[in-house]
Order: C-alpha cells, then structure tokens, then sequence
C-alpha cells in the first residue's frame, strides 16, 4: 500500500522582515499564496529507506539530496513509528527558487505518512511537526492564503476573495535563503525589530481587483536579491513592459512571479517572455493545501 500527497509552491506576496533574533531567523509578518505548480510525494512500507527524486524538465533535480538529510525524510523521522520507507518524490517546484519546494516535500511526507499509518495526528500536532522541520512547512500544509509571522511558522488563513493569475519565470541556478537574508542584514544594518505589516495587502485581497493587489505587493528581500543576482532587475522589468501588472522576486529568489490581469492576460505575457526566457509557467493561485491524491 502507497499513499500520494500533493503539495504546492508558495509565494510571499508581502514579506515584511525584521532585524535578526537572538536565535539568527529573522521575524517575518507575510502573506503567503499557494499556486498551481506541485510535487507529489509517494510513501510506502518496505524493508529498508530508500528514496527517488523525479523532475519535470525545468526542475534540477541535481540540488536535491537523496539521502537523510531530504526534508521528506526528516519528516518521516519526525513521527517515527519504527517502520522503514520508500518515498518518491515526484516535482515541478523549482529547486532552491525562493518557492518552498523542499517545504513542500515535508509537509507532504508528514501528512503522507500520517495517512499510511492511519495514524489521524491533530493539525495542531502536524503543524508542530511542520514548524520543526522548516519556517514555510506548516503554511504548505494549510495552502489557500494566510498571513505568517514568528519566523514565518505561525499561520493563520485569512480573507481572500481573487482568483489570481501569475507567470512564474524559474533561474537556471538557485539562490540560497540564508545568503539573501545575510545580505538583507548588511544591506539593513539599522532594520527596525518589528516587520512590515501588510494593511493594504490584506484589503487588496478581501477586494479581489487585481490592479490593487499588484499596488500592494511587497518583499523586503527583493533587494537584497536582486543585488546578488542584477539580472533579476531586467527580468522583472521586461515582464511588466510585456503586459504583467507586476512583477516580483519570489520569497528568496531567484524565481519572479508576474501578477496577471486575467488567464488570457497571463497567457499574452507567458508567450512574450518565452521568446527570451527557457522556463516560463502560469499558475494560478490561491490553491489547496498538503492533501492525498485520491
Ligand atoms: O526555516 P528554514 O530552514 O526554512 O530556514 C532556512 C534559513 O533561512 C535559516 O537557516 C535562516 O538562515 C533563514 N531564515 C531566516 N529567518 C526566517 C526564515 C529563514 O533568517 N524567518
């Protein structure tokens, strides 16, 4: 017997970022979207730990380790219940492109495993386990739209009231999130403790208009992002002067995501950047949570 778990890519339509903690995250307040680009994570019993990691062709499934250290891994260890696993992971989320991807390999695995087991752990419990195993993993288990603070583990779903569509545009080569907050500190050496709040964020999203949304986007380690990898600027500029009502680095980077007025809107931009750029997708968001395939 085998239980398949779906999980989507994340995006952080406001990231508003604090002066580090004592224990080195950063307090976040942010607004996460789960979109239509997923991995599905397949867990079953056998004798020994075994784990395979597929990709769609835009995916580098090089990055991704294929030991222990996998997320999907150290989730089943998490709820250890004494019995090995073969987990495949099958994914179109880019790999270290500031999407959660690995988040999603982990709440997917908690959840899949769970199910296996028939073992029906509360939310609350398995967003514990969530928040151990990384910042963005509980809010992968909860999916829709919800606002993160803490260290980004503290999810609450809020008023979303779009159907909201996007161009996403991957990077060969993947950003590291550590890196691009290190350099958020020293480009914000004076960063004040408490982030952004996203007020017109939230009434954007309640509104449902899309050229209000795009208004209200905000990410703090854009900037940061962008200073590491200049190209970033030119795409996200192209983007907007071919159509989209905005552009943006996704969380960490390097993927931007482009805020569409419509699918066909998406479609027209989709289809211009495609003359210049390898990988470029549409989704649309809000999307479900982390939840078995039937
Ligand atoms: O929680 P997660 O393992 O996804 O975080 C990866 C890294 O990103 C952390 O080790 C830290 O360097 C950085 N981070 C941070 N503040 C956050 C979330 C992540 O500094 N709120």
């Amino acid at each position: 017997m085998s239980v398949t778990v779906r999980a989507s890519a994340k995006i952080n339509l406001h990231l508003g970022v604090g002066a580090p903690r004592e224990d080195g995250f950063h307090p976040l307040d942010t607004v996460y979207q789960a979109i239509s680009l997923y991995d599905d994570v397949t867990v079953s019993e056998t004798d020994t730990d075994s784990l395979t990691v597929t990709g769609s062709a835009h995916v580098d499934v090089a990055g991704v380790p294929t030991d222990a250290t996998n997320i999907a891994m150290r989730a089943l260890a998490e709820a250890p219940c004494g019995s090995a696993h073969d987990v495949r992971i099958a994914k179109q989320v880019p790999v270290a492109g500031g999407m959660a991807g690995g988040s999603a390999d982990g709440a997917a695995a908690l959840l899949a495993h769970d199910r296996l087991h028939d073992l029906r752990q509360s939310d609350d419990l398995l967003l514990a386990q969530a928040a151990r195993l990384g910042s963005d993993v509980p809010f992968s288990l909860v999916g829709g739209t919800a606002r993160g603070r803490g260290r980004g583990e503290l999810v609450e779903p809020i008023v979303d009231h779009g159907t909201w569509w996007w161009v996403v545009v991957p990077a060969a080569v993947g950003l590291s999130t550590p890196e691009v907050y290190r350099h958020f500190d020293r480009l914000h050496p004076d960063a004040p403790a408490e982030p952004a709040e996203p007020a017109e964020l939230l009434a954007a999203l309640a509104s449902g208009e899309p050229v209000r949304l795009a208004r209200a986007l905000h990410n703090d380690l854009q900037e940061p992002a962008i200073d590491l990898r200049p190209e970033l600027g030119d795409l996200i500029a192209r983007g907007e002067a071919e159509g989209a009502l905005r552009g943006m680095v996704s969380g960490s980077g390097p993927t931007c995501v482009f805020l569409c007025d419509s699918q066909e809107g998406s479609m027209e931009v989709l289809t211009a950047l495609s003359a210049s750029y390898d990988v470029v997708l549409s989704a649309v968001g809000p999307v479900a949570g982390a939840h078995v395939l039937g």
